[in-house]
């Protein structure tokens, strides 16, 4: 992850690589969080905002930044915050917590630093000196015996496949241009695995361009479809209509012939360089999809497969990463298919595990949204 992130800076500086790709060379510079400003007449959030006051701030932000920094110290949100003694509930606009008060010191402390140092871009985070713990270390490691010698970063970029070739091998690797437009129908059994006592059971039906997920708890079900323009949530009887930002993921995920397609979803797709993922070498590939968002895809040196997909958000104190990794592939239907998928976010990390995946005809209705 950290060997990821130090690619994508060393080859093109965080947030302004992508946006320096050349395809877009005239467009504006990398968002900053203020993209994600409300208008001015909508209503800040929180009751007791110091240093976010006047910065523009939404809910989603807001939310954005608390995990930012819990997981660049690797803390929980009660490292901060206090629940009320009485109800219980969380008041997070307290401060009772001195690490709340060290906080907003740090805030202003990196908000100063890099507009002293870095021309007031966010190059110093949280996570930059923080790294997933609460107290920084200030001794240099020492090597550990056995540990393969990290890549250079001239080898990280020397040799390095052409885009086209990459995209074909991977074609080729997955199964072929025709057995994958030949996939009608896709029907996947398995088990999420969230952490101790939180096991899901799931089930997703696919057709071209379509999905429909169902996730089953002890305490209930979530069922999920997209039918290729719009898609819906069942949660506790309830059906809600995706959004914007999650029609744009499901559309990619409904793709059962992504490796046909991958330059009509990722507009602009840029070979980065060599990475380790699991040990193995992959080539990275810079991609940002048409509703403008960013993420690094990287394809197994050896087998061609796509095995990883890091995507970045901007929040307002820095990048936020997530990762999915894709193994255990075998053939389905003569298409190279993941039966393990391991899913990372800033909230906790998932293992999925499919018992069994099979072609099979799947019937419209299951992707048609249930009357409220
Ligand atoms: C490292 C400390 C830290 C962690 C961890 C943290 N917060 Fe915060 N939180 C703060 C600080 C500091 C503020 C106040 C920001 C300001 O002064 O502008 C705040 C403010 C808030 C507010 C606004 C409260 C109000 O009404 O004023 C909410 C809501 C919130 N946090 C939620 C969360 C949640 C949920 C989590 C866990 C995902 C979390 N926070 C984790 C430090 C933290
Ligand atoms: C330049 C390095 C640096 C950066 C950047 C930085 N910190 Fe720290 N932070 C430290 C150091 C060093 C300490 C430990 C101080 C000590 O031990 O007295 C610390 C301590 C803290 C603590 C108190 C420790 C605890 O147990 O809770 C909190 C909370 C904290 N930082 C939050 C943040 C947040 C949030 C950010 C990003 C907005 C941030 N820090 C950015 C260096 C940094």
């Amino acid at each position: 992850m950290r060997s990821a992130l130090a690619l994508l800076a060393a080859v093109c500086l965080a947030t302004t690589c992508l946006a320096a790709a050349p395809q877009d060379k005239a467009a504006k510079p990398a968002p900053k969080a203020s993209a994600k400003a409300t208008k001015p007449e909508a209503k800040e959030p929180g009751k007791n905002l110091k240093v976010f006051k006047g910065q523009g701030l939404n809910d989603e932000s807001l939310d954005e930044a608390m995990d930012f920094m819990a997981a660049s110290l690797g803390v929980a949100c009660a490292h901060c915050h206090v629940r009320d003694e009485k109800t219980q509930a969380w008041v997070m606009d307290r401060d009772d917590r001195p690490a709340k008060q060290m906080a907003r010191q740090m805030i202003q402390m990196t908000r100063a630093l890099n507009k002293a140092h870095f021309k007031g871009e966010t190059v110093v985070t949280c996570a930059t000196c923080h790294h997933g713990s609460p107290k920084p270390e200030g001794i240099p490691p020492l090597p550990v015996p056995g540990a393969p010698r990290p890549m250079s970063a001239e080898d990280k970029v020397k040799n390095l496949p052409e885009l086209d070739a990459l995209l074909a091998k991977w074609v080729q690797a997955a199964g072929g241009a025709e057995a994958l437009g030949k996939v009608a129908g896709r029907l996947s059994k398995g088990t999420v695995e969230a952490g101790p006592g939180r096991t899901m059971q799931l089930e997703i039906a696919q057709k071209p361009g379509m999905r429909a997920v169902t996730q089953t708890t002890p305490r209930g079900a979530m069922k999920q479809a997209f039918d290729g323009t719009g898609g819906w949530t069942l949660r506790a009887g309830k059906t809600q209509p995706m959004d914007a930002k999650q029609i744009a993921q499901a559309r990619i995920d409904a793709d059962l012939a992504l490796p046909l397609h991958l330059k009509e979803h990722y507009p602009s797709l840029m070979v980065l360089g060599r990475e380790l993922v699991d040990g193995k070498e992959t080539f990275a590939v810079a991609a940002k999809a048409k509703d403008e968002s960013r993420l690094i895809l990287s394809f197994d040196a050896a087998t061609g497969l796509l095995v990883r997909r890091l995507s970045f958000v901007s929040t307002p104190l820095g990048i936020q990463s997530s990762e999915t990794t894709w193994s255990d592939f075998r053939p389905v239907d003569g298409v190279q298919v993941p039966f393990k998928v391991v899913n990372r976010n800033a909230h906790g990390a998932s293992v999925t595990t499919f018992s069994e995946i099979k072609a099979g005809p799947v019937d419209d209705a299951v992707f048609k949204a249930p009357a409220n």
